[in-house]
């Protein structure tokens, strides 16, 4: 008995809480947009906003070595669909031998099992190049 009752007071308390918080939010939403204005602004493409820094690219500033690392060493460390392992002189030999354009846009674009640019579309095309130099420069 004692124990519902207890917990009646605490709905009742929590329903208070809610009730006013939904008055105060419907009185004061003008106030609350004014307080989120500076971090909640919207900037349309094409607009002058003040300057705000573009988003950077998905590679943004990472080593070629970070980026081979979460991209392209689930394949190129371990050799899986036949990948032709990083470090493995006899086995990129024949690969170099096609010259630093063919291996540039097979893993831009894809070769048999390799995915295009290792199956992560947001890498930009000079972070994929940088990676196949970092692969081909550790490789023989
Ligand atoms: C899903 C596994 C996988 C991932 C992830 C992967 N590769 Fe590959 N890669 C392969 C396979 C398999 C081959 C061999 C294809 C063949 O020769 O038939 C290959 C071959 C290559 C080659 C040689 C192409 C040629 O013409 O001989 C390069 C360069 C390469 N990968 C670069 C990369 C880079 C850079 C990344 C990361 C951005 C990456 N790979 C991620 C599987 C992968």
């Amino acid at each position: 008995m004692k124990r519902s009752g207890i917990i009646a007071g605490v709905v009742g308390v929590l329903a208070g809480a809610v009730l006013s918080t939904s008055v105060q939010a419907a009185m004061s939403k003008e106030a609350i947009a004014e307080r989120l204005k500076p971090v909640g602004d919207v900037c349309m493409q094409g607009q002058d906003c003040g300057g705000a820094a573009p988003a950077p690219a998905a590679g943004g500033g990472k080593s070629p070595e970070d980026l081979y690392g979460s991209v392209c060493s689930a394949c190129h460390n371990t050799g899986a669909a036949g990948a032709p392992k990083k470090g493995d002189v006899a086995a990129w030999a024949p690969r170099i031998s096609k010259g630093m354009d063919t291996l540039h846009n097979h893993a831009l674009n894809g070769f048999n099992a390799m995915p295009a640019k290792g199956g992560n579309p947001t890498l930009s095309d000079d972070d994929v190049k940088a990676i196949v130099d970092y692969i081909v420069e550790n490789s023989k």
